[in-house]
C-alpha cells in the first residue's frame, strides 16, 4: 500500500504556567515556522490547556510531532487523532495556520467547519465540539 502523502494530529494537553507574553510568542512563532513549513492547522489556548491540529505532508507532521511533544511548556498530551488525509481541511481556511484566542477567530472558526462539514462529518463534529468546550473555559 502507497504511504499517504498526507497526515493529521490533533491532541489536548496541559500547559505549564505561562505568562501572557510567554503564549504569545509561543503563537507567534508557532504560526510563522508553520507557513513556512505548508502546515496548516489550528492552535487554541485556554488557561492551562493547548489544543491542537496540524496537517501536512506525512515526514513534516511526525517530526514536528515528535518535537511538539518533548517540549517542556506542556505535559499530559492526550492525542484526539493521528491518521493519513487525502487533502488537509484547513488549507482553505484563512489561508494559513490559525491561532485561536480570540472570539473572532473563534466565530470564523465555527462557520468554516459549518460549511466544510459535509467532507468528513464525524470529524467536523468532534472538533467542533471539543473547539466548544474549549472556548467556554474562558
Ligand atoms: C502547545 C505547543 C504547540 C506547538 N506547536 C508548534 C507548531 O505547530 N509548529 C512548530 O514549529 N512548533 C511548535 N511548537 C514548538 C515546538 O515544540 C518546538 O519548540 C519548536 O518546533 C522548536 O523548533 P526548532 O527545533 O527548530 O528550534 C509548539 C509548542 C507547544 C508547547
Amino acid at each position: 500500500m502507497k504511504d499517504s502523502l498526507y497526515h493529521t494530529i490533533s491532541y489536548v494537553s496541559t500547559s505549564i504556567n505561562l505568562s501572557d507574553r510567554d503564549v504569545n510568542e509561543l503563537l507567534t512563532i508557532t504560526k510563522l515556522k508553520n507557513e513556512e513549513l505548508g502546515i496548516t492547522g489550528i492552535l487554541m489556548h485556554s488557561e492551562q490547556n493547548f489544543f491542537q491540529i496540524i496537517e501536512g505532508e506525512t515526514k513534516t507532521i511526525k517530526n514536528l510531532y515528535k518535537k511538539i511533544e518533548k517540549d517542556i511548556r506542556h505535559f499530559n498530551l492526550i492525542k484526539i487523532f493521528d491518521k493519513p488525509i487525502d487533502i488537509p481541511s484547513f488549507k482553505t481556511f484563512q489561508s494559513s495556520y490559525t491561532v485561536i484566542n480570540k472570539e473572532k477567530n473563534y466565530s470564523e472558526l465555527q462557520s468554516f467547519l459549518e460549511s466544510e462539514k459535509n467532507h468528513n462529518p464525524e470529524n467536523f463534529k468532534n472538533i467542533s465540539y471539543i473547539a466548544n468546550k474549549f472556548m467556554k473555559l474562558y
